[in-house]
């Protein structure tokens, strides 16, 4: 089966096509980071505004190297969660080429496509696993017993960690999106001895909150105002070391509770090498693996969408009678996925 895949919650327009029995994949992404950038942040009528200009043009470039939409026997978008306006987009264009072709259709939880996008790499996870999603909007740790069989270990209080990034990346005075940018300060430097507190880590329980390190930041700032270069290198390094700590223990209680040997690690934050690096000498330590996406498939794509949403497709979920976006949907809202 073809699948054509539309991503448009927040602000990436990722458009792929993927044969689900070859696995064969092609994609395109159009990122709209430099159009927020001056407003520090995300605005949500803008990014809406780009989608529509950009996902209808990168659609027919991708069908026209693909032989047409004759070539596609379904069409899966992002149906949630996200921006109500960015979404919407996605979910029209994909109904209307459903509905004029005839073709089936389904809304595909952005989440999921996250958690299944480690699928797409040449050595994938097997079934159980511990999953710890992280990106801009969201911070999961998810026991995924096979496809569609999600389970929610702990979750953010607030912000989450992405969120925790960019808006301390933002007190630095570095450009959005801030996670990036504040590694690569942190990376400056080889030693801190700055202290930041790992939130709840003293508590049982799998939930995280991080904003109290972006006012720990500040605070500390304040104290060493007017911050000469290498404190300000510090805070960075301080900062990632205590979210980055957080996350390992986290995740560790997370794979000693459920008895699962296997770690996946999923969305934007999980191209932090500092993460990667961490989780990795933890999960040796325990006999466990850790599993990560290509740097491509961490951050928003198309591809992830089209594969979560083509094996649902395969398994004969379609949508029905469905007009509307979920800005807000939990994985754990979503339908088991038989076979
Ligand atoms: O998954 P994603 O692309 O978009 C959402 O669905 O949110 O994640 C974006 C988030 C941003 O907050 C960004 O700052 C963060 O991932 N991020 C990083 C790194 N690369 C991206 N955070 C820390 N270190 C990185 N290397
Ligand atoms: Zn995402």
């Amino acid at each position: 089966m073809k699948v054509l895949g539309i991503e448009s919650s927040c602000d990436e327009t990722g458009i792929a096509i993927i044969d689900t029995q070859t696995g064969e994949l092609q994609q395109r992404l159009y990122s709209q980071i430099e159009r927020h950038r001056e407003y520090g942040g995300v605005v949500p009528e803008l990014a809406s505004r780009d989608h529509v200009a950009k996902a209808a043009p990168m659609i027919e470039e991708l069908l026209g190297h693909y032989g047409g939409i004759e070539q596609i026997d379904g069409v899966v978008y992002t149906r949630g969660p996200g921006l109500m306006g960015a979404l919407m987009v996605g979910a029209s264009i994909a109904r209307a080429l459903a509905w004029s072709r005839d073709l089936p259709l389904l809304g595909v939880h952005h989440m999921e496509g996250h958690l299944l996008a480690p699928m797409l790499s040449d050595d994938p996870p097997e079934f159980p696993f511990v999953a710890l999603l992280v990106s801009g909007g969201h911070t999961l740790l998810v026991d995924v017993e096979a496809f569609g069989q999600y389970r929610i270990l702990g979750e953010s209080l607030d912000d989450a960690v992405g969120e925790a990034f960019d808006k301390t990346a933002k007190l630095l005075g570095l450009p959005y999106p801030g996670g990036p940018e504040l590694a690569a300060l942190a990376a400056t430097i080889k030693h801190t001895d700055l202290v930041f507190p790992r939130p709840m880590v003293d508590r049982p329980g799998l939930d995280f909150s991080f904003s109290g390190l972006k006012t720990f930041a500040l605070n500390t700032m304040q104290k060493y105002s007017p911050l000469d270069p290498h404190k300000r290198a510090e805070i960075a390094l301080a900062f990632e070391i205590a979210v980055v700590e957080t996350l390992q223990i986290k995740c560790q209680r997370a794979l000693k509770q459920t008895g699962h040997t296997r770690l996946v690690i999923a969305g934007g934050v999980g191209a932090n090498t500092r993460l990667r690096k961490r989780l990795d000498v933890m999960t040796r330590k325990m006999g466990a693996t850790v599993h990560f996406p290509a740097l491509e498939y961490c951050t928003d794509n198309g591809a992830m969408i089209a594969y979560a949403g083509g094996l649902r497709l395969q398994a004969g979920q379609r949508d029905v009678d469905v007009h509307d976006v979920l800005p807000r949907w939990s994985l754990e809202d979503l339908p088991a996925l038989a076979g």
